[in-house]
């Protein structure tokens, strides 16, 4: 594919489906970048659409998504709806020749996520996930000091997603659907399941085990525990609470054999900690006579739209690969819902990664 700015000759028109608070970010995302503009907006709530449109100048609004679909000036959709349409309408996009950022988690179930990416691959069309945490500057610098090797060779990774959803089921009750059930640890642990798929690779077996003693009236678990086997005999663990009392974390941390790493994506520091050597800067704090600990300044932006949208921007332009393509948010979607298995039938699980 010849690369999209030639094609074109014009900045990448972008349609967003819903006008919710995410979908905001998003609007904030596309207009930050210069090779883009938002074209038009779409949910069913044709007033929230309109209230929406006009505060960001977006000339054009719908109640039916597939409006945008028809559009010539429209290349790429970004799908900010409930978790039950994303696969529905990320298929529908593509066969409409659109790229598609969907927002995470991919889908609802794997044959969801198989379909997306069939999609994908059958319309020649490229299709993003929007694994967010992985563009938290926090997260990002904690994956490149483990790359780098500063904390030597992993042994233990934790993060746990501790969100308090009982005053926030969703527009219309969607996150608490019995009908077409979006379990927890894959509507917001999914963040952290993929964090640590990032950081650690992908684990293949799972044990968890999960209880409600606070959301009594969601028709699940809302909390879980999920110990985790990865690669190279790493082992780990995510936690995710959504009736929890404390403010948003996603407090991770991943210990190697010459360091630790204490990062969040809602606190303005990455700590890490490392053997004392010979010869200190005097940047270090003093943990103990062994230990010492620097701790690097990172923004607080656990929705950071505007490099997520630049990345997916950049690989249009230049035809590149997609990093968190379907197969990435299929993965974590196969790890999220294998939690729920093993939580649900109180035995391991096996985790497969065949789509
Ligand atoms: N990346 C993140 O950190 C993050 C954070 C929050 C939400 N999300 C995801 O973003 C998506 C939206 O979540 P939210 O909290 O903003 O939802 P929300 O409940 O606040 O809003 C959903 C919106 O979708 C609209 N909608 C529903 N059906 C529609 C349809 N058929 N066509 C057009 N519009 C329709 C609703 O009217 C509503 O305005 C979800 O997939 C959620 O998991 C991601």
């Amino acid at each position: 594919m010849r690369s999209m700015k030639s094609e074109t000759g014009r900045k990448l028109g972008f349609g967003i489906i819903s006008a919710s608070y995410m979908a905001m970010d998003h609007v904030r995302g596309v207009k930050a970048n210069k090779h883009a503009e938002v074209k038009a907006i779409c949910d069913i709530d044709l007033a929230k659409a309109e209230r929406v449109a006009a505060e960001f100048f977006i000339q054009d609004y719908y109640a039916d998504y597939t409006e945008l679909l028809k559009r010539d000036d429209i290349d790429v959709i970004i799908v900010s709806t409930p978790d039950q349409l994303h696969a529905e309408m990320t298929i529908a996009a593509l066969e409409a020749g659109k790229h598609v950022l969907c927002e995470k988690p991919m889908a609802l179930t794997i044959e969801e996520c198989k379909q997306m990416i069939d999609a994908s691959e059958r319309t020649g069309k490229k299709l993003m996930v929007g694994q967010i945490c992985r563009y938290a500057p926090g997260f990002a610098l904690a994956k490149k000091l483990i790359d780098d090797g500063e904390i030597g060779e992993l042994f233990y990774v934790e993060s746990e997603y501790a969100h308090d959803y009982s005053e926030a089921p969703g527009v219309g009750n969607w996150r608490i659907d019995p009908v077409r059930l979006r379990h927890p640890v894959l509507g917001g642990g999914c963040h952290a399941v993929d964090l640590l798929r990032w950081i650690a690779g992908n684990p293949y077996e799972v044990t968890a085990y999960a209880n409600r003693k606070v959301l009594q009236s969601w028709p699940v678990d809302d909390c879980t525990i999920a110990i985790m086997r990865f690669p190279q005999d790493v082992i780990g663990k995510v936690m995710v609470s959504v009736g929890c009392k404390r403010a948003y974390t996603m407090r991770s941390v991943f210990y190697g054999n010459q360091g630790t790493i204490i990062v969040d994506n809602t606190s303005p520091t990455l700590t890490i900690y490392k053997d004392r050597i010979s010869g200190d800067t005097g940047l270090f704090n003093d943990v103990n006579d062994q230990t010492i600990s620097i701790s690097h300044p990172v923004n607080i932006r656990s929705h950071n739209t505007i490099d997520e949208i630049k990345e997916f921007v950049d690989i249009l332009l230049n035809d590149d690969q997609v990093r968190t393509d379907g197969v990435e948010g299929a993965s974590t979607a196969a790890v999220c819902l294998a939690i729920v298995e093993s939580a649900s039938t109180n035995q391991s699980v096996r985790i497969q990664y065949d789509f």
